[in-house]
């Protein structure tokens, strides 16, 4: 199956950092945040990723590319261990890239990718969102052999938070299974008609390549997915799904901190020590 990864956008909550560098490219536990959404992909079998990116975004192009140079050194230096990290990468999977020329918004960078997934069904991972875990792709297309349609991953979150996401309404089909009757982005807390959120990974059948040439711009001035998700329930059903996986959202300081934090704890490597330095920090 293929994959898109929107990785286009400007990510101006993120600035002055991301005034010429790529917030998908900011380390989380040493390690750029896109390669986490790329191993994500080719853990669920994904082999044939498209990319969207745009200006001062080579670094990505450059990171899932030889870096010969490098790979000569480590060679000679005998870091055999860092020679195999880094060779890893560009041959983690094939790696297309698409420019979108203007970041219109989520659903424009999907669009982008439609002539590389033709009318197939796709993934769709967020370029600043990274899932632990690897259970939630494999659940997603098990939902949608079972059902036949798009299926998009939720998760539940503190109704006091729910004006920060895109929210589904719909009824339980099977445990954790909702079938989508509305998708509401950034509801007022007392309006929403769930706590389930949107979090950025979406498999979709090639009806929304269909629908979002027709999308105007949304909220924010941007073409919207989720206006074309809206779109698509009412041509076929869409469901949604529960995991027990959490996504993290790295485009924003405080989230991305979060996110290192608690990446970080359930390492070996830095679990213990930093443990230790939030306690003693926070006294
Ligand atoms: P975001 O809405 O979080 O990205 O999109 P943004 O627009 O860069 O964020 P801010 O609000 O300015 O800080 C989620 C993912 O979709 C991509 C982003 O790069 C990110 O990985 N995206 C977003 C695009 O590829 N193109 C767009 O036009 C918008």
């Amino acid at each position: 199956m293929k994959a898109i990864i929107p990785a286009a956008g400007l990510g101006t909550r993120f600035l002055p950092v991301t005034k010429e560098q790529p917030k998908e490219m900011l380390p989380v536990v040493g390690k750029p945040v896109i390669q986490y959404v790329v191993e994500e992909a080719v853990a669920a079998g994904v082999d044939d990723i498209l990319m969207i990116t745009g200006r001062g975004k080579r670094a990505i192009e450059d990171h899932f590319d030889r870096s010969v140079e490098l790979e000569d050194l480590l060679e000679r230096s005998g870091a055999t261990d860092k020679l195999r990290q880094v060779r890893n990468i560009p041959d983690l999977a094939n790696v297309f890239y698409v420019r979108q020329g203007r970041p219109r918004g989520l659903g424009h960078a999907v669009l982008c990718g439609a002539p590389h997934t033709l009318d197939e069904p796709f993934f769709v991972l967020l370029g600043d969102v990274i899932v632990p875990g690897n259970h939630c792709l494999p659940r997603l297309q098990e939902i949608h052999k079972k059902y036949g349609s798009s299926v998009i991953a939720v998760e539940p979150v503190e109704q006091q938070y729910v004006s920060r996401y895109g929210v589904i309404a719909g009824h339980e089909v099977e445990p954790g299974v909702w079938k989508v009757t509305d998708l509401v982005e950034k509801p007022p807390a007392n309006e929403a008609p769930s706590n389930l959120a949107i979090f950025g990974r979406y498999l979709l059948t090639p009806r929304v390549m269909e629908i979002l040439p027709h999308i105007e711009a949304g909220r924010g001035n941007e073409i919207q997915l989720t206006d074309a998700l809206r779109e698509l329930i009412l041509r076929e059903d869409l469901y949604a799904v529960t995991l027990d996986c959490k996504g993290y959202d790295t485009g924003n300081i405080l989230s991305w901190l979060e996110t290192n934090v608690a990446l970080a704890l359930e390492t070996e490597e830095f679990g213990d020590q930093l443990r230790e330095s939030l306690e003693r920090l926070l006294g």
